[in-house]
């Protein structure tokens, strides 16, 4: 089974949480994009979704799904996302698509957080993915120089702009042991508008697709 067959399995068993007549989260990237296309053909049932990003919403679209403002919904019963790692303690990074601002709103605005992905994605320490953070583009030496003092090697993700009109520095070299600390420690240095940890809000379920079937923690 391909890397992409899994995710399609974790996606397919993401669906079983849609509630009819619910707005539903959506997150952003290639195993999201599965369930995107599952939610197409139960688009009648739901009363429309949020979207993580303009990528995701234009998919939405063309499914004939109505994408809504969060603003105008409220709290959401289910969002489903992927990710680049997952911890056992449903810590995990993301932002791999530079989707994570809006990833880590919709999480935040979220009851349930279903996070899908192939089981390559489980990890025992995050940080071998180099972590993503959102950066105000006048901002970036400071706090690249800031990531440095925290053992970090922050690169720029060249030609690249969130759809917030920010940058993002991808952190290498990182074995993080402690990520809601660490999650903290990066959202106090001015200038950083998102960091790619989700640990302060962890996913509520893990669901991995994998060649012996799907797995789920917890
Ligand atoms: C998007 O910004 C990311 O957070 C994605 O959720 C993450 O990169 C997972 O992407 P794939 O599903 O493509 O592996």
């Amino acid at each position: 089974m391909t890397p992409d067959e899994m995710k399609k399995q974790a996606a397919e068993a993401a669906i079983e949480y849609v509630e009819s007549g619910t707005v539903v989260g959506v997150g952003t990237g290639s195993t999201a994009n599965h369930f995107i296309d599952l939610l197409g053909a139960m688009k009648g049932k739901i009363d429309g979704t949020v979207a993580s990003s303009e990528a995701s919403a234009e998919r939405l679209r063309g499914h004939g799904i109505q994408v809504l403002d969060l603003n105008s919904v409220g709290q959401l019963p289910l969002y489903v996302d992927g990710a680049d790692e997952s911890n056992r303690h449903l810590h995990l990074i993301k932002g791999g698509g530079g989707a994570l601002t809006r990833e880590k709103i919709v999480a935040a605005a979220s009851d349930k957080f279903v996070c899908i992905a192939d089981d390559s994605k489980l990890v025992d320490v995050l940080g071998a993915f180099p972590l993503p953070i959102e950066v105000i583009p006048m901002a970036r030496s400071y706090v690249a120089r800031e990531i440095v003092k925290l053992g970090g090697t922050p690169i720029l993700r060249e030609g690249f702009t969130t759809d917030n009109g920010n940058i993002i520095l991808d952190i290498q070299d990182l074995k993080i042991m402690e990520p809601v600390k660490f999650e903290e420690q990066i959202n106090s240095i001015v200038g950083v508008v998102t960091v790619g940890i989700f640990a302060i809000r962890p996913a509520d379920a893990l669901i991995l697709g994998s060649s012996s079937g799907i797995k789920q923690l917890p």
